[in-house]
């Protein structure tokens, strides 16, 4: 972890997309993080709104996933007192610095994008938008306002990280310091939770088949059903191993060792000479009873009717405070003309 000199808490932004219901994947890969991270950092945790939209999405989807996007950071034990929970539509600044990013931006750096790559060919390739497209300097955006120190991300943010780090280094270079530039904050390896139908690909909420995610708010007979479907293998040994033959044994193990938090000689030692059918069982029931305090703290906060909206209320008012400040030097830095009218 790098030393600072100053005297503020490191700050840390990340952000999930509000794109669907979040997984298992989701909360052993970031929010059970982010829990941890509050009490030792300044955090900022975003709801992208911004970047669900570079593809096609029903409004009224986005807004439900919105709400339920913050209600899971909340149930899951980010204190708004000590986290700031908001929405990047809420903030202005995130759309104003992406335009002036973008322009800092070359286009090869964007060509090169992987995630980009994926996503485009998974379209019809006229109908894939400019924002797609740009989407990382949006991204870079997020993290800059807030001169953020650290990034929680996934392995597949990799790029995205670096290509943030390289913008607020040609922005200080060519007009003085202005960004910290921020460094990734990957999990330790574990906390990949891969598809329950093919455990080659990473769980993603946006994956529509049945038996691909464990969704946070399953009911436990659908969280039961999931997990006694996932992909095994012809095998019948049971332990941690990087073998592709052997990634849906690998998951599962690693699912069990996220909810439990156990060893992985103690996992193993309690599944030797067991079956799979016993391994999914036993995975089932602490994916069961990890998430039913979660599922009960989310039907409690849902309850109240405008508790998430002002949580979020008071989140971008807090948000628009920092951001605001990054960006108003970064107008002066470019030379755009201050407004006469504005504070
Ligand atoms: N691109 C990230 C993802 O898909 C989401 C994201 C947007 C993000 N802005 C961010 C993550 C800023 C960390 C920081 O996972």
């Amino acid at each position: 972890m790098p030393e600072t000199t100053s005297t503020r808490p490191l700050r840390i932004l990340s952000g999930i997309q509000p794109s669907g219901q979040l997984t298992i994947g989701n909360y052993l890969g970031a929010l059970k993080q982010w829990v941890q991270l509050q009490d030792d950092y300044e955090c900022y945790y975003c709801i992208v709104d911004m970047h669900a939209i570079t593809v096609p999405r029903e409004p009224a989807e986005l807004r439900a996933s919105t709400r339920m996007t913050a209600a899971l950071y909340l149930a899951c034990g980010i204190r708004p007192e000590r986290a700031t929970i908001f929405v990047q539509s809420h903030v202005s600044a995130h759309a104003e610095l992406a335009w002036i990013l973008g322009c800092l931006t070359p286009m090869g750096w964007l060509n090169r994008m992987t995630q980009f790559k994926d996503k485009a060919a998974k379209q019809q390739a006229e109908s894939v938008s400019a924002g797609l497209f740009t989407y990382p300097t949006l991204m870079a955006a997020d993290i800059l306002l807030y001169q953020a120190n650290l990034v929680p991300v996934g392995d597949d943010q990799r790029q995205h990280l670096e290509l943030t780090r390289d913008l607020a280094q040609r922005f200080n270079s060519q007009y003085g310091e202005t960004f910290t530039v921020p460094e990734g904050f990957f999990p330790k390896a574990g906390a990949r939770i891969m598809g329950l139908d093919n455990p080659l690909v990473k769980m993603s909420k946006s994956e529509t088949s049945d038996y691909h995610a464990v969704y946070m708010l399953d009911e436990p007979d659908q969280i039961k059903r999931k997990i006694m479907r996932a992909v095994t293998d012809s095998g019948n040994s049971i332990y941690f191993t990087d073998d592709p033959e052997k990634a849906g044994v690998n998951n599962l193990l690693t699912i069990y060792q996220a909810f439990t938090d156990e060893t992985k000689e103690a996992i193993e030692a309690r599944f030797a000479g067991k079956g799979y059918a016993e391994l999914k069982k036993a995975v089932a029931e602490v994916v069961v009873e990890g998430l039913r305090p979660i599922q009960a703290r989310y039907r409690e906060l849902t309850a109240e009717s405008d508790l998430i909206d002002q949580v979020l209320m008071q989140g971008a008012a807090k948000a628009r405070l920092v951001a605001n400040t990054t960006l108003n030097t970064v107008r002066e830095r470019i030379g755009f003309l201050a407004a006469a009218d504005r504070a």
